[in-house]
């Protein structure tokens, strides 16, 4: 394995992506993200930095803990980490797991370092390494289980090329957590992007500057001031953040179409937007216009919704390494045997009122939150045996409640690793 001095000499000699330069001085200037550092563990939880979470939405099981052990370790790879908050979070939601972190900017890594300090995200994992490298030059580096990567290959000169290399470092059955700018809801963004560079106003101080004077001078009708009031203002409060939507010196934007063609072509299995919400055409339409919409395929599905909300501005998603899992078995005679865990991303637990994966309302019913307890009580009984006054019909209705309420996980029979 290099050590990250030899490999950063591989990097700034000989740069693997022709943007590397530009980008890497653009995020030292202006780390991001711009969020606060604070002592102790970063606020509430976020489902798609928990690889146990992630792996239970994208297989619908979860492995059983290695034997001996009470939880899995997962290999996880923070790729463009920015200023770590995920890192921070991957540390804090994924507890005895090995954790290493990239980044091409210095000045990114510096405050990951300490976010990570003060937050204690080091005593959570059994390592936790951040390393300026870029993630086109991890091929010493073993494999993952789980790669998050967000906000990052946008802004390579070959996004396609850096796809490859974080595919060719999963494990199969591994999972990649991708965030890509999508061209819908970027409209303002991007004219934006276009008017600064045509006044050459800079990637710096000067950009900074002027960025924010042109947004307060067009007339307060200006679609493009009246976007981002309305939809970017509290996000761009910072200035780092401000920098990275407007003055940024490499990204690129997907349509759904050319997204799944992007994705196509890593090998991977697309597994899921880990938005579905946003998906859902329930969420725009009723009646016929909504019958008709679910007919169609998934793509049909996801073009349709592209088409009718333009506010959509990014994608994320799931790619897995290997083909999609069958369908589940959810009937009475699997779920009666199959065992369960509840589900770590819930907060105010114990109690039946809590807020769900997503962090909104959930409230369970006395039945659903007596069944919640009992599997929390018993690890490894299956659904039949637990110690309750219900009959297996009972059983197998309320766990499924509780699962589509994805305030428990279903475990494999065989052990993993
Ligand atoms: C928009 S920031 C996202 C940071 C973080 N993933 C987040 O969402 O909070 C993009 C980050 O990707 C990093 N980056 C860009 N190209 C990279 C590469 N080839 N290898 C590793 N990191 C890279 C940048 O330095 C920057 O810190």
């Amino acid at each position: 394995m290099l050590g990250s001095a030899q490999r950063l000499a591989v990097t700034s000699s000989q740069p693997s992506d022709a943007a590397t330069p530009a980008v890497s001085a653009f995020y030292d200037r202006f780390p991001y993200p711009g969020d606060p550092l604070q002592d102790g563990p970063p606020p509430g939880y976020n489902w798609r930095w928990c690889v146990d979470s992630v792996r239970a939405f994208v297989d619908g099981v979860l492995p059983v803990p290695a034997k001996g052990q009470t939880r899995r370790s997962w290999r996880v790879l923070d790729a463009g980490c920015g200023t770590g908050v995920s890192t921070d979070y991957l540390c804090h939601l994924n507890p005895g797991s090995a954790v290493l972190a990239v980044d091409i900017s210095a000045g990114a890594l510096g405050v990951a370092r300490e976010r990570c300090r003060r937050s204690g995200a080091a005593a959570q994992v059994s390592e936790l390494r951040i390393e300026q490298c870029s993630l086109l030059d991890l091929g010493q580096e073993g494999d993952f289980d789980h790669i998050n990567s967000v906000g990052v290959l946008h802004h390579l000169q070959e996004p396609q090329a850096g796809l490859v290399a974080l595919a060719q470092r999963l494990r199969l059955g591994g999972t990649l957590h991708l965030f890509l700018y999508a061209d819908g809801g970027r409209w303002e963004i991007q004219r934006t992007q276009q008017a600064l560079q045509l006044l050459n106003v800079g990637h710096g101080e000067d950009g900074l500057r002027l960025g924010r004077a042109l947004l307060a001078t067009l007339p307060e009708t200006n679609r493009l001031r009246r976007h981002h009031e309305q939809r970017w203002a509290l996000d761009t409060a910072a200035d780092a953040n401000f920098a990275d939507m407007y003055l940024h010196p490499q990204e690129c934007s997907y349509s759904i179409d050319r997204l799944m063609a992007f994705t196509a072509c890593s090998g991977l299995s697309f597994a899921g937007f880990s938005n579905p919400e946003v998906w859902d055409p329930a969420r725009l339409l009723e009646g016929e216009l909504l019958e008709r919409a679910q007919e169609l395929s998934d793509l049909e599905r996801w073009r349709l919704m592209e088409a009718l909300d333009p506010d959509i501005s990014h994608f994320e998603f799931f790619l897995r390494r290997g083909d999609q899992p069958e369908a589940l078995d959810r009937s009475d005679a699997a779920l009666l045997s199959a065992c369960f865990e509840r589900n770590r991303c819930l907060w105010g637990w114990p109690s039946a009122s809590l807020l769900g994966p997503d962090l909104m309302p959930l409230q369970l019913d006395e039945a659903e939150y007596a069944l919640a307890q009992a599997c929390d009580q018993a690890p490894g009984q299956p659904l039949g045996v637990l110690p309750l006054e219900l009959d297996a019909a009972a059983r197998c209705r309320l766990m499924r409640q509780l699962l589509d309420k994805r305030v428990l996980h279903q475990l494999t029979a065989a052990a993993s690793g």
